[in-house]
Parts: structure tokens; C-alpha cells; sequence
């Protein structure tokens, strides 16, 4: 540890906040960081640009896209729910056609998860924007990338992005602990007049205190310097690598599950993810038991479904510091808990699909 008060410690902090704004590809947003997580990050969003009683919009396709909406609602906020299936994407049409019918601008945010994590459904966050552009709609447009951002393209200047959402356990290679939010200009416009009740994640304090490098109550050190690291680790591979090498390593999962004769939960191709697959096990086999197999006898650690999910599918995380030898390993363990659990499936059937995949794809080497 060292003094998070010295003179010398605001190198670190103008570094890490200068950096990340090449992980949201933003030159104007401002990004903070919160010793929290990604719900955190949310709260921290919602509370310094809104008033108790104001209106969102939101679509509810997964787990959480649910818990954001409870944390918006919790806050005294009024959210208009979009429910669509869990496996499908956010509809950037029903948002336009909302947003339309709100003549009296009394909407004042869209907010979407970038990256189901619960389904393995990724959204057209372009599309979004645009449908709000389409609608001549001034809401500010809250997107949660929790388990994209630093893995999947994301471009907060040009998708008008005003609030992104992130936490350090998944692109950014870390341990759980820090909240990190980026906020545009014009939400930052806001935070002077927004009303919700806040004192930890206050930005009018963090502004104050990030302006000379330092933070307003004890930051998480440890987590910090592991930042400056994983930064470091993905602007020396380049985020345009970093994007396609999520690509290739989700082509090589999802040509295992083909090969299983299994479907991933996502309901069209467009909205695969590249970080995260939700298979969706086979009728009368309880998903829960694939992983428990998984984990108690090959030491794998798989993804549960969650709520609505819960049994149904589980999920096969593919995001941050991975390679083909590492999928490789993970897709002979979920073929021997498939196995285990009685589904039927043909040893290296999905491991020989996906080392096909990766063999006739060399990845691009750094
Ligand atoms: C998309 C998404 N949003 C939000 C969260 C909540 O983040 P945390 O668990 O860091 O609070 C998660 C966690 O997995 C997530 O995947």
C-alpha cells in the first residue's frame, strides 16, 4: 500500500481516469471510479443525474436488466418496463415508438444493458441511439457494460452513450471491487440539479477531489494498481484486437455447442455474445447439476441460470486475459459434465468443432 494522500499519488489516479477513456472511446466523457461493483456503478449513475419521481425507460431481457430497473425504482424513480423475452435483444423500434409518444419530454432516460450476462444476449447500443435520435428525444441514454465494456466494441462518443456502467471483474481482468462509470458532458450538466438523496457516490465530491488527483474517501489501492495494469495490458494489445480476439474465441464456444446439437439461449444470431454463451440444456436434464458436476469433479466453474433461468441453461463466460488452449480446456470440461449429467454427448465433439474453428483462424499474436 502506499499514502492515497502523498504527492505522489496522482500519477497514478490522472493515469488510470486518462486511460480509461480509451476503454469507453470517449474524449469528452468524464470516467470516475468507486471502490464498489457494477451495481454500484449503477446507483452511482442513477442518483447524481435524476430527481425522486422522474421517468425512465427500460428493457427488461434478463436478470440484470431487472436488477437495474429495482435499483432505479428503489431510488423513487418511475420506470416504463419494456419486457421482452429473456434471450431476446433490446428493440431499438419500441424505444423510438415510446419514446414518440412522450410529446412532453417527460422521459428523462433509456436505460439498457449493453451485455445481458444472464442470457448471452448482446444489444445494438448504435441502434438505440439512434432510435432516440429518430424520435427527436432528449432522455439521456444509460447503458450498463458491465460484462462488455474492455471486451465487446464499445464507442461512448459515437453511440451518445451519457452514463456507461462498468465494474472490475470482467473485461478489466480484476477482482470484484471497483464501480467505474463514465459520464458524458451533458450528463454531467445535470448532477448540480439532480435531487436523489446520495453522499458516498456524490460525483460533486469526487469531481473535487479527482481534480488534483485524489479521491474523496479511501480508495481501494490494491485495485487500483491492478488497474493500471490491465489498462495496460489491453491498449498494448489494441481494443480493436481485443474486440476481434472476443470474436474468435466466442466463434470457437459457439461451434462447440452446434457440434453438441445444442442452442445457445440467445434468440437470433446478431444478438450472440462474444463474452459470455448460455447453452440451453437438453429437456429433462436440470442445468444446475451440469454445474455442480462441473465444478466438483473437473474443477470448472460455469455460470448458473439465474431466476427465470434457473435450471434451464447454463453459461460458459469467454471474456478478459483467454486464449484458444484456455477454451479448449473449459469445452472438454463442460463435455464431461454434460456427460456426467446424462447428457448425451460425444467426447470432443464441441472441443474438435472449436479447435477447428481456431486452427483455420490463427489468432493474431502480440
Ligand atoms: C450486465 C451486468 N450488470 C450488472 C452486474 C452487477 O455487477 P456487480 O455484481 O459487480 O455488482 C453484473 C454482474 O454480473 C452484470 O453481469
Amino acid at each position: 500500500m502506499e499514502d492515497h494522500r502523498s504527492s505522489a499519488f496522482p500519477h497514478l489516479t490522472q493515469s488510470l481516469l486518462q486511460d480509461l477513456t480509451k476503454i469507453f472511446h470517449t474524449v469528452d466523457g468524464r470516467p470516475f471510479i468507486f471502490p464498489a461493483t457494477g451495481s454500484g456503478g449503477w446507483e452511482a449513475a442513477l442518483v447524481n443525474t435524476l430527481s425522486p419521481g422522474d421517468r425512465l425507460l427500460a428493457v427488461r431481457n434478463g436478470q440484470f436488466s431487472a436488477l437495474f430497473i429495482n435499483c432505479a425504482e428503489r431510488h423513487g424513480l418511475k420506470v416504463d418496463v419494456i419486457d421482452v423475452d429473456w434471450g431476446d435483444g433490446v428493440p431499438p423500434r419500441q424505444i423510438e415508438t415510446a419514446l414518440k409518444a412522450d410529446a412532453g419530454h417527460e422521459i428523462k432516460g433509456v436505460l439498457i444493458v449493453h451485455n445481458e450476462t444472464a442470457t448471452g444476449v448482446t444489444s445494438d447500443v448504435a441502434a438505440v441511439r439512434q432510435a432516440m435520435d429518430a424520435a427527436m428525444h432528449p432522455a439521456l441514454l444509460y447503458v450498463d457494460g458491465v460484462s462488455s465494456i474492455g471486451s465487446l466494441e464499445f464507442r461512448m462518443d459515437a453511440w451518445g452513450v451519457d452514463l456507461a456502467i462498468t465494474g472490475s471483474q470482467k473485461g478489466l481482468m480484476l477482482p470484484a471491487g471497483l464501480g467505474i462509470i463514465c459520464v458524458s458532458q451533458k450528463a454531467l450538466a445535470l448532477v448540480e440539479s439532480a435531487r436523489c438523496n446520495r453522499c458516498f457516490f456524490d460525483l460533486r465530491d469526487m469531481i473535487k477531489a479527482n481534480q488534483g488527483g485524489f479521491f474523496p474517501y479511501t480508495p481501494a489501492l490494491s485495485l487500483l494498481f491492478g488497474l493500471r495494469e490491465s489498462l495496460d495490458m489491453l491498449l498494448e494489445e489494441g481494443m480493436e484486437q481485443v474486440f476481434a480476439r472476443h470474436r474468435r474465441l466466442a466463434d470457437g464456444v459457439r461451434a462447440a455447442v452446434d457440434a453438441w446439437g445444442l442452442k445457445v439461449c440467445a434468440s437470433r444470431p446478431e444478438w450472440n455474445s462474444d463474452t459470455v454463451t448460455a447453452v440451453m440444456v437438453p429437456d429433462g436434464i436440470d442445468g444446475a447439476q451440469i454445474i455442480d458436476l462441473a465444478f466438483r469433479r473437473h474443477n470448472l466453474a460455469l455460470g448458473a441460470g439465474l431466476t427465470k433461468m434457473a435450471g434451464k441453461l447454463f453459461r460458459i463466460g469467454h471474456m478478459g486475459d483467454l486464449n484458444d488452449l484456455m477454451v479448449l480446456g473449459a469445452l472438454g470440461g463442460v463435455e464431461m459434465a454434460m456427460a456426467d449429467a446424462g447428457v448425451k454427448v460425444e467426447f470432443g465433439s464441441g472441443v474438435g468443432a472449436a479447435a477447428a474453428h481456431f486452427q483455420r483462424t490463427p489468432a493474431a499474436h502480440h
